[in-house]
């Protein structure tokens, strides 16, 4: 029995089903793009642990910075005895995200920065209601899950249909939802659900994640924007997935002609270390009172020493360029595979930066999701060496996700890996 087998059979008796892997391996070691696992196997990682290792696994600057604070101090709780990293790091975010005059909150993961940017949007508003989006994800917690635009699996059988939650339809060209359908069902919503002057807020992220990387059109967020301002509604962008240089800028944000209320990270900021936060307009972000908003773990000494290196290496290797290349590679070698007769049917590729994805179709020059050959697919690209993660909305969508600090005779060779897994998954 391999290690791998011998921990699968481990996991299943100890762990429960609820928390499901992508991928039948266990790692034992992890090195920028190239991850072994429990049996010595080398794979390329094109998932990153989700779009955390946005600088590959183990950036040796991030690493050095973890050292260096495991030396100092470990954990102290920001609300017990606060640290300067807190407070330097908060003061980054706040210059770099576009939002004008901000502040920043800290916590440990993605579901708790949403759950208080709903939590401030309501303080300052004195509203209930939330918009979220269809095909949405915002967290697995009780109130993140309901946010979720999706029942199966996040939110089936929980029961989590919280009262004041709604959704409306985020505009996919392709599938044939424009923006002006969004905008009227919105409209709707508020005729038929929930009077616009007790909505708190609309959350959307700039660019699908788990829905499929449908990036937002520019109209929708700038008309989404105006719907905000009509009625007071805090306007939130989750950049949990989309953050630090993914997208080829900082942020998604930065895409649009706006200014977000709120915007939650998470994920890339600490490379690998669990830290999320909540940036906000100064006005809107000090409504809890004292006490209001933190965790104990919140902000983490690790975590802001991890994010500090990230931003650092962010600039150093001007990784928003060269996430725009690697994606530009991924598009361009994407489109080659599509046109060959050998392959399983491809249908849109889309994506900003090195946030890639692309659908499978039913059949060449088609446009109905295939979510059938999807874990086929998965399944021929491990067995071939290279870990990748599906996603969307109609469960047919394949998200790349490589390190942008994927060297490119990587970056080529996990290319090739999937272009004969796509051919292997079409028989
Ligand atoms: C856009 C978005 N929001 C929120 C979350 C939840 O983050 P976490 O899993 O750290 O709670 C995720 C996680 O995938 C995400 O992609």
């Amino acid at each position: 029995m391999s290690n791998n087998e011998s921990l699968l059979a481990r996991r299943k008796a100890a762990v429960p089903q609820g928390v499901a892997s992508a991928a039948p391996i266990f790692a034992a070691r992890a090195e920028n793009a190239e991850l072994w696992d429990a049996d010595g196997r080398r794979f390329l990682d094109f998932a990153v642990g989700i779009a955390v290792c946005n600088t590959g696994h183990r950036h040796p600057k991030v690493i050095g910075a973890v050292k260096d604070q495991l030396d100092q101090f470990t954990h102290t709780a920001f609300q017990v005895v606060p640290y300067e990293t807190y407070i330097s790091l908060a003061e980054r975010l706040n210059e770099a995200a576009p939002i004008g005059d901000a502040k920043t909150i800290f916590f440990t993961t993605g579901a708790e920065a949403v759950e208080n940017a709903i939590k401030v949007a309501r303080t300052k508003t004195g509203r209930p209601g939330v918009i979220a989006f269809r095909g949405a994800f915002h967290g697995r917690t009780a109130l993140t899950g309901a946010l979720t635009g999706k029942i199966m699996p996040y939110r089936t059988g929980a029961g989590i249909a919280v009262p004041g939650i709604y959704h409306a339809p985020f505009p996919v060209a392709h599938h044939g939802i424009s923006v002006d359908d969004s905008f009227a069902h919105l409209e709707a919503l508020f005729k038929s659900d929930i009077e616009a002057k007790d909505v708190a807020a609309i959350i959307v992220e700039p660019v699908q994640g788990e829905g499929g990387f449908y990036v937002a059109p520019a109209e929708f967020m700038t008309r989404l924007r105006a719907l905000c301002d009509e009625h007071g509604i805090m306007m939130i962008c989750d950049e949990i997935q989309t953050g630090f240089a993914r997208t080829g800028k900082v942020f998604a944000t930065e895409y649009y002609d706006i200014e977000p209320d709120l915007m939650t990270v998470a994920k890339a900021l600490a490379g690998g270390f669990p830290l999320s936060g909540l940036i906000g307009k100064r006005d809107i972000i000090d409504a809890p009172a004292p006490g209001g908003m933190g965790g104990t773990y919140g902000g983490s000494p690790i975590g802001c020493a991890a994010a500090h290196a990230v931003l650092d290496v962010i600039k150093e290797e001007d990784l928003c360029a060269r996430a725009d290349k690697v994606g530009a590679r991924m598009k361009e070698r994407l489109a080659e595979m599509k046109a060959r007769p050998d392959t399983a049917a491809i249908g849109d590729i889309r994506g900003l930066g090195a946030m890639i994805a692309f659908e499978m179709v039913t059949e060449k020059g088609g446009n109905t999701p295939n979510p059938a050959v999807v874990s086929k697919l998965v399944a021929a690209a491990l067995e071939r060496g290279l870990i990748i993660l599906s996603c969307g909305y109609w469960a047919n969508t394949i998200r790349l996700l490589a390190p942008i600090t994927i060297p490119d005779d990587q970056l080529e060779e996990g290319l090739d890996i999937l272009e004969q897994a796509l051919v292997a998954a079409a028989s």
